[in-house]
């Protein structure tokens, strides 16, 4: 057992920028806290990691999201949790609100505190071709920013919002009605600093980034698209094919994803399980927090 303690986990990266497989590890056994560490600089380094052939159970599935923070309630609207395991959200191909996933977002930021980490599980069910899913990094599009914008965005806000870019729902479907009878809103920096890698992050997403504060809406609208364009450079991205047994670890501070909507055009189902990990509050360059401006913080469950 000691000697699992010190082995080098297998890092290989899937792109320059984001993305890496681990291998070396059994996710049925607890981690060891030497592996914790080297997972977690992987998840910091890549931003979004990936194991293969994991067959785990729900149960297993907490186990590990454990060791890197603690896992909320499924989802703050919209979730239908397996029994006995409210902190896992089923995302399926086949339901229209999973086709949500087809705009590049950063998980649930429309709260004060997004979640630091999502962890998504494919179970046995998988297509053998179509439903992959794409990450960027959130970081190298800071970086490469001009050093004018780069300013220019240091000092910029954004409202975040269920809904989104887009606003509100215009359709009518359940989850529109729910967003609409309790909304979730905040207000965060466009340039978030990590609070572990002390990396800037440009933190704005199609998904969830209503606009940008103190501009006019047409300035909004014409930095957003400059944002949102630059965010998704095909440079910083990585696309994940999904296996039976797949599980995608992204650091939701510093990564967008998108599920490409080809799913929706197979006939197999895709059932992917997700665990959120409680965030922290995003913090400026400047020192200043993200606001809620409705709705609550997105806690972990409370021990039971
Ligand atoms: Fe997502």
């Amino acid at each position: 057992m000691t000697v699992l303690a010190h082995t080098r986990l297998d890092i290989r990266p899937l792109s320059v920028f984001t993305g890496a497989e681990i291998f070396g590890v059994d996710l049925r056994q607890p981690l060891d806290g030497d592996h914790v560490r080297q997972i977690r600089d992987a998840l910091h380094k890549w931003k979004v990691v990936f194991f293969r052939d994991q067959h785990i159970d729900h149960a297993q599935h907490l186990a590990f999201a454990e060791h890197f923070g603690k896992p909320t309630y499924a989802h703050p609207y919209d979730a239908v949790p397996p029994e006995g395991y409210p902190q896992i959200r089923p995302i399926s191909s086949a339901s229209k609100t999973g086709r949500r996933g087809e705009r590049w977002h950063t998980d649930v930021t429309g709260v004060v505190n997004p979640p630091i980490a999502s962890i998504l599980r494919a179970n046995d069910q998988v297509p053998e071709f179509g439903g992959d899913t794409l990450f960027t990094n959130l970081a190298v599009a800071y970086a490469n920013l001009s050093e004018p914008i780069k300013r220019l965005a240091d000092t910029l806000w954004a409202r975040h919002q269920f809904g989104g870019y887009n606003g509100d729902f215009e359709n009518q479907t359940e989850y529109a009605q729910k967003v609409k009878a309790n909304p979730i809103v905040s207000d965060h920096p466009v340039v978030r600093v990590h609070p572990e890698t002390g990396e800037r992050l440009l933190f704005v997403n199609p998904g969830f980034t209503r606009r940008i504060l103190g501009v006019s809406e047409e300035e909004s609208r014409h930095l957003l698209a400059l944002f949102f364009e630059e965010i998704v450079r095909p440079e910083y991205t990585v696309r994940f094919r999904w296996q039976p047994g797949s599980i995608a670890f992204w650091d939701n501070r510093a990564t967008a994803h998108q599920g490409p909507g080809d799913f929706a055009y197979l006939d197999v189902e895709r059932v992917l399980y997700r665990i959120t990990l409680e965030g922290d509050i995003p913090v400026g360059i400047d020192g200043r927090q993200s606001v809620p401006v409705i709705g609550a913080p997105f806690k972990a469950l409370a021990a039971a």
